[in-house]
This record gives structure tokens, C-alpha cells and sequence, in this order.
């Protein structure tokens, strides 16, 4: 058991414990102009396992969630952001030095390897690599994966179950957004990790990734580079598009994919796995960028602008290649079965991750997407609650009491008793509950809400699995 002493001497404690860290205030459920504010839910660590690292199976909980957020603030620090400029005031330069301070600087050293091990370790069991894995064998492998790729750009959208989920819902436009806002951590600092990289003296694969990393960088035009095509798309379908404006709303897988890359290119032994996670990401966004540009036009017509998912569909066929021919190959020329045996377990590293958090945002979307106050499914099992009075949570809040996002381990319900709230099931999504209002959050889904009335007074029901099924 841990101890007090030891818990406040943990380097994870003493990093969630920094003041940008803190919980979210009632102003915070958007955080506009302020990248440096980013509550992570701390208070749950006690409750966090941090005796063993998350398996893809629980990328959906709040666990994943708290640990990934605290990852991704690490590395960030790692990265320039620069104050909003404002017209009339001096920027926010206190929010600056403390994100920047030595004391977060070195709390986020401190944290980082312990949670790296936690978000990444368990994914190593999950793959199988065994057999004999020769140059030839390895390159056909990846050749195949890439024309199959290619191949499958053509393919109706539908046929991607996540896009399926987002063309089916009630209002696309409204779970497109949350879709976009799932790329924004890492689209809106695109290419980040890999300038991580870009350090150091390894010859012509140095150069070829520098290549990739110009293109990505627009090649020093500031409205090509790839962060600003999704800056444009997010403004134009009216989102806010300065770096973690919508923090509260990044799902854990979203931010597991940003952290992996991060891992990768930070430890530089890490690097031919690096080379195996960048072929798998560049090869399938060939196939995956053309679906999204097709179905997000389809959702919102002629208002949104495209360029960053149609420039992508476009060079990321000469990336995938590039990867595959200017950095695998030469580096298994060079280096033998190492490199093969890092590439690969790079490749289906991400690969892995890459479903898991795809899963996570289908369920998101696919229970968001349909949600709605007062089911009479829901109304019928409130009934047998209070007659039986089973297993659940009562909570009084007051006005403006504000919940950081989190992420439940159980399928309950939310009943209001007295009161009135704000509940988030999505970025930019508002339900308004008042008291004998009530509705269904199944396990592993994220979710917000803000107290609007002097006072709530809610329950929270906890469903067995089997009762929760018959509400899927
Ligand atoms: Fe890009
Ligand atoms: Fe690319
Ligand atoms: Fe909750």
C-alpha cells in the first residue's frame, strides 16, 4: 500500500499536481486562447492502477484517460506554443512561465518514463511477431500492406465503421465535429514528434525523414504547412481552431496515437520502431484521408474546406513510398534484423493502438449520436431503482460547480432530483437537465457537466452489465 509520504514524493503526483493541471473551472468547458490550461483530472490518481501498464482493452477508461493526458502535457512542454496576442491587453505571460517554469520542466522529466511505461508497455504482449523475419520477407509484408491500402482508397465510405457511425447519426454535423476535434492534438501540431528527430548526424536516412518533415512543414510557407489546412478545416465549419480550445473533449485513444508518436521519436532507441509506426500512418492515410474528405462533404456540403485531407490523399502516396524505400529499406540493409525487428513491432504497435482508439471514438459517437433526455427505456429502469433502491451514487453541488471530463468504470444513469445542469456527451454538444430529468452513460464514455442552479441534487444508478446491454 502506498503511503502518504510516498504518494507526495511520486513523480506522476507531483506533475498532475502543477497548477495548469488543475480541475476545470465553469469558464473552462471550451478553454479559448489558452493553450496552456489543461485539466487532467488529477484527483483520481489514487484510484488509478499504477502498478501495470494499460492493454488496448483499456483505452476507454478514465485511467487511460488521466494517464494520457498527463503524457501528452509532458511532451508538450517539450513544444513552443506562444501566448495569444490580444488587441487591448498584455498577453497571458504568467500561464507562459508557469507552463514553461523549471519546476514543470522538471516534473515532466521526472513523470515521463513511468508514464510512458504505463500508456505503452502492455502493447508489446498483444503482438505476435514470431517466425523468421527476413529482408525480403519483411519488405513484401509492407509492399503488400501498401497496395492493399491503396487499393481500398476507392472504397465506399460506409465501409469504414467509424465513418458509417458518423454519416448514421441523428445530426452528422454535430458528431463530425467531435471527430474533427479528435485530430486537433495532433493535426494542430502536426509533425511535431518527428521533428524530434531531426537532431543528430545517421546519414542519408536523416536526410529522407527531413524530407517528409518539409513536406509536412509546408516547406516554410506558413499556410501549407499541415497544421494550418486544419486550421481551415476546423474554421470553416465553425470550430475553434487555436491549439486545445476543446482540451475537455479529447477521447484517450485520441491522445494515446499523439503520445505514441511522441514516445517514439523522444527515445532515441526507439527509432526503427518510429520508422515502422510513420510507414503504417503514412500508408493508410492514402486510403483513410480520401473516405474522410468524401463523407465530411457529404456532411457538410460545399461549407467545408477539404485541403488538409485532399492534400494528404495526394502526398502521402509519395510519403508512404518514400518511407518505405529512402528509410525501411536502407535501414534493414544496414542494420539487419534489428531494424527489422523494431519497424516491425513499430508497425503493429500503432496498428493496434490505431483500432483500439478508432473503437473508442465509434462508441463515443455511436452513444452521443443518439442521446437523448427521458428515454422511456431508461424511465422504467429509474422506477425499479428507487423501488429497490440498488446500487448508486448521490452527489449535492452547487452553482457553477464545475466537473473536468472523466470517464466512468460502470454503466449508470443520471437522474436529477432538485436543480438544473449542463451535460457534455461531445464537443459542442449542451444537454439542459432540470430536475426529474434523466439519461444513460454507458461505462468508458466521456462525458462533462456543469451545476446551472443554486443547487443540484442528483443520483447516479449503477446498472449490471446485463441491464445496461438492453439500452445499447
Ligand atoms: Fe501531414
Ligand atoms: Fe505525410
Ligand atoms: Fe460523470
Amino acid at each position: 500500500m502506498t503511503s502518504l509520504v510516498d504518494a507526495a514524493c511520486d513523480p506522476i503526483t507531483l506533475f498532475a499536481g502543477l497548477s495548469f493541471q488543475a480541475e476545470a473551472r465553469a469558464s473552462e468547458c471550451l478553454i479559448a486562447g489558452d493553450p496552456f490550461r489543461r485539466p487532467t483530472r488529477a484527483k483520481d490518481l489514487p484510484f488509478i492502477p499504477l502498478d501495470r501498464p494499460l492493454g488496448p482493452d483499456r483505452l476507454a477508461s478514465n485511467s487511460a484517460l488521466v494517464l494520457h493526458r498527463l503524457l501528452f502535457n509532458a511532451y508538450e512542454t517539450d513544444l513552443l506554443f506562444l501566448p495569444a496576442a490580444r488587441d487591448a491587453a498584455e498577453p497571458d505571460w504568467d500561464s507562459f512561465d508557469a507552463f514553461y517554469g523549471p519546476q514543470s520542466i522538471a516534473c515532466a522529466q521526472a513523470a515521463r518514463p513511468r508514464l510512458e511505461h504505463l500508456a505503452f508497455a502492455g502493447l508489446e504482449a498483444e503482438i505476435d511477431l514470431a517466425g523468421k523475419w527476413s529482408p525480403a520477407l519483411t519488405l513484401a509484408y509492407f509492399q503488400d500492406f501498401l497496395a492493399r491500402e491503396q487499393a481500398a482508397s476507392a472504397e465506399p465510405e460506409e465501409n469504414d465503421p467509424l465513418l458509417a457511425s458518423l454519416l448514421s447519426a441523428e445530426d452528422p454535423q454535430a458528431v463530425a465535429r467531435h471527430y474533427l476535434v479528435q485530430m486537433a492534438p495532433d493535426f494542430l501540431s502536426e509533425a511535431s514528434a518527428m521533428a524530434r528527430l531531426s537532431p543528430g548526424a545517421y546519414g542519408p536516412l536523416q536526410s529522407a525523414l527531413f524530407n517528409v518533415l518539409i513536406d509536412e512543414y509546408g516547406a516554410a510557407v506558413h499556410a501549407a504547412k499541415h497544421s494550418s489546412l486544419f486550421e481551415t478545416v476546423m474554421a470553416s465549419v465553425g470550430l475553434d481552431p487555436r491549439p486545445h480550445a476543446y482540451w475537455q473533449f479529447y477521447q484517450p485513444g485520441s491522445l494515446a496515437l499523439v503520445n505514441y508518436f511522441h514516445c517514439l521519436a523522444a527515445n532515441k532507441g526507439h527509432f526503427f520502431r518510429y520508422l515502422g509506426a510513420l510507414f503504417y500512418t503514412e500508408a493508410s492515410l492514402v486510403n483513410v484521408t480520401g473516405r474522410q474528405s468524401r463523407a465530411l462533404r457529404r456532411i457538410f456540403g460545399k461549407a467545408i474546406d477539404t485541403r488538409y485531407f485532399d492534400e494528404h490523399h495526394h502526398i502521402d502516396r509519395h510519403h508512404s513510398r518514400m518511407v518505405l524505400t529512402r528509410l525501411i529499406e536502407p535501414a534493414i540493409a544496414a542494420y539487419g534484423s534489428r531494424a527489422i525487428a523494431g519497424i516491425l513491432r513499430g508497425f503493429e504497435e500503432l496498428r493496434l493502438l490505431q483500432a483500439a482508439a478508432d473503437r473508442d471514438l465509434a462508441a463515443q459517437i455511436n452513444w452521443a449520436g443518439q442521446l437523448r433526455r427521458n428515454d422511456p427505456r431508461v424511465a422504467g429502469l429509474i422506477a425499479a431503482w428507487r423501488a429497490g433502491s440498488g446500487p448508486g451514487e448521490t452527489f449535492r453541488e452547487v452553482s457553477d460547480e464545475r466537473s473536468t471530463t472523466h470517464i466512468h468504470p460502470d454503466d449508470r444513469l443520471l437522474l436529477l432530483e432538485t436543480g438544473s445542469m449542463d451535460f457534455f456527451p461531445l464537443a459542442g454538444v449542451n444537454l439542459a437537465l432540470k430536475a426529474g430529468d434523466h439519461l444513460f452513460i454507458p461505462q468508458g464514455r466521456l462525458h462533462g457537466s456543469i451545476v446551472t442552479a443554486p443547487e443540484c441534487l442528483y443520483h447516479q444508478p449503477i446498472l449490471s452489465p446485463d441491464v445496461a446491454r438492453t439500452l445499447a
